[in-house]
């Protein structure tokens, strides 16, 4: 070994020790006859100590030193005069003796620090030097945590982990499939798995009982803060369970990682049923860290000539605890805001409950104070808040108040990073009409679509009703939600074939599509399929959640930019002629 001990280690207990280290100059301090370099590796930093007068060669040697240079260190572990309590090793440091240069280095092109100079572009571009700085470096030890807890609580339950391909034929999960064409078998297309869903399914014919297996997953989609092209699953499935016996089991494993990784009890998940989260948050993955439910005041707003009320499908108020004071220009700018076209609302009315008790609206010229006292108490609004009301659309509407909510949470202090609120929503419905999803493929627009995924058993009650009135039929199918994150979702599966036939056409698929397509698991279910179901939890996610982070990037080693690219390694990108023409690919010019 190049060393002794790690930079994290010596303590004032191993004094006099003569010890040697390696690892990275983070910075170098001159001070007239002494120089001290930081040294830093994967676990913490050093001091190491030069003089003049103890030996003249070193310490020169020592100034010529530049930033992230290579070193190799032995000496002895003295004690600081000016010792620096926030270090681990901050008591000690080391008196150098022999100093070996291990490697240069160019000046890097951002300073390796907690906070640094370096945008996010170049950071992407050197990867490898953003993972030297802690910040990162931790998000990513969190996430080994996090694994390995998995990995813990899964084996006790008897869960086996098994690879499952990733050259595979399309998985019809909702997003866009990546393809990689086969060259043994020219024209034709492997699929990368949007989710190892047919394969866990498949375990479970097979009779592995419990399977999981934390797993990359594709999906061409758009990007936004919490979704990557490439990312992880802690993906699950389980044979003989109702959806009773999933839920227990995992909230067991989200009990067990907060407990071992964070240090936190949580208590029991509560179960929110996915109309609830509509009615009451806007939202099928509501911030549970606060109040603020949407309440209908439609009711209470019609008949009183006020057209933009009367003509709404839903008038629609939040009460803001404490806001009443909230000024003009405040107002004006939260108007502005819902107006923006990701929000889509059409304006804003308002109407402050005063501490004195009296009401005061943007429409006061159609409502009396006595319309505005009922608003007030359905409302639950009290003395010094603020109703912040929003009308049109019944589903823009409530999708415009739900991030109305969300942002009166943030503007309001309401959504600390450290107090985490996870729930169960169920009962989710099992399809949904898709008008024209821009981001969905053409053949998917303008019909049922699964909600989850064409595998997920309708509850037996509703399943008559697939005939007649598919859009009201309910799933067994399930989403675990941490801080209006949608961190796992999943389903119990259907294990019937004949089921499975009505379920492909009610998606528009013709027998010859369904089989041709899903064949492998419709023969499979012939042959004894136990009943089963499972979920997956969104890994990245997961971590980004336990690291009090929004973006799921900075817990990912490389990650891709929001244009899908890989900056550091410059993908995707050409492939030459001869590749192109193995594959029979031609491009158009
Ligand atoms: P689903 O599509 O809900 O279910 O995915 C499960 C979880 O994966 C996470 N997730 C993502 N994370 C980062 N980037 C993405 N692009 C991305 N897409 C999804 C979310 C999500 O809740 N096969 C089913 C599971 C099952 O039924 O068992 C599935 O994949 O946190």
């Amino acid at each position: 070994m190049l060393r002794t001990h790690t930079c994290g280690e010596l303590r004032l207990s191993n004094k006099n020790q003569i010890i040697t280290l390696s690892g990275w100059v983070q910075k170098t301090r001159n001070l007239g006859g002494m120089t001290f370099i930081d040294l830093r590796d994967r676990f913490g930093i050093t001091q190491l100590a030069f003089n003049l007068d103890w030996d003249k060669t070193l310490c020169e040697k020592a100034r010529t030193l530049g930033r992230e240079f290579v070193l190799q260190i032995t000496g002895e572990v003295i004690e600081r005069e000016s010792k620096n309590l926030t270090n681990p090793t901050g008591e000690i440091e080391i008196k150098v003796t022999q100093l070996t240069i291990l490697n240069s280095a160019s000046t890097p092109p951002f300073t390796i620090e907690d906070e640094t100079d370096g945008g996010d572009e170049l950071r992407m571009k050197y990867r490898y030097l953003d993972l030297r700085r802690t910040v990162v470096r931790k998000n990513l030890e969190l996430r080994h945590r996090m694994a390995i807890e998995t990995r813990n609580y899964l084996d006790k339950q008897q869960f086996l982990e098994v690879e499952t391909p990733v050259l595979i034929k399309s998985t019809p999960e909702g997003a866009r499939d990546f393809v990689v064409p086969s060259r043994m078998n020219q024209g034709q297309f492997y699929a990368l798995p949007q989710s190892p869903q047919t394969f866990k399914q498949l375990l479970m014919v097979s009779g592995f009982d419990r399977y999981y297996q934390i797993v990359k997953c594709f999906r061409d989609e758009d990007l936004r803060a919490d979704r990557q092209p490439e990312f992880t699953q802690i993906d699950c499935e389980m044979s003989f369970v109702e959806q009773e016996d999933i839920l227990q089991t995992f909230e067991g494993l989200t009990k067990h990682l907060f407990k071992t990784v964070k240090g936190i009890d949580i208590s029991t998940l509560p179960r929110m049923t996915y109309s609830d989260a509509m009615k009451f948050y806007g939202n099928d993955k509501p911030d549970t860290r606060f109040e603020m439910k949407l309440v209908d005041i439609k009711h209470l707003t019609i008949g009183k000539n006020f057209k933009v009320f009367d003509d709404a499908e839903l008038v629609v108020a939040i009460c803001a605890k404490g806001a009443a004071e909230y000024t003009r220009k405040q107002l004006d700018e939260l108007t502005e805001w819902v107006k923006r076209p990701q929000i889509g609302a059409t304006g804003l009315v308002y109407a402050r409950v005063n501490v004195d008790g009296t009401i005061k609206s943007s429409v006061d010229k159609f409502y009396s104070e006595e319309d505005l006292k009922k608003w007030a108490i359905a409302c639950n609004a009290t003395a010094g808040d603020l109703i912040l009301i929003l009308a049109g659309k019944e589903d823009k509407t409530r999708k415009a108040m739900s991030e109305l909510r969300l942002e009166m949470g943030t503007k309001l202090g309401l959504r600390d990073k450290n107090n985490y609120s996870s729930l169960w929503v169920v009962d989710f419905p099992l399809l949904e009409w898709n008008e024209g999803d821009p981001n969905l493929p053409e053949s998917l627009r303008g019909r049922w679509v699964a909600k989850h995924h064409p595998f997920t058993s309708p509850k037996p009650e509703d399943i008559e009703l697939l005939k007649t009135n598919p859009g009201a039929v309910r799933a067994n199918a399930y989403d675990i939600v941490i801080n209006g994150v949608e961190v796992g979702g999943g389903s119990i599966r259907i294990y019937n074939k004949d089921l499975q036939a009505l379920m492909f056409e009610t998606l528009g698929f013709t027998k010859e599509e369904a089989q041709h397509q899903f064949g492998f698991l419709m023969n499979a279910f012939e042959f004894g399929a136990p009943p089963h179901g499972g979920i997956a939890f969104g890994f990245d996610r997961l971590c980004s959640l336990f690291g009090g982070a929004e973006s799921i990037r900075d817990f990912i080693a490389f990650p891709k930019n929001n244009s899908g690219r890989d900056m550091m390694i410059d993908a995707p990108s050409l492939i030459n002629d001869e590749q192109l023409n193995e594959l029979s690919i031609s491009l158009k010019s």
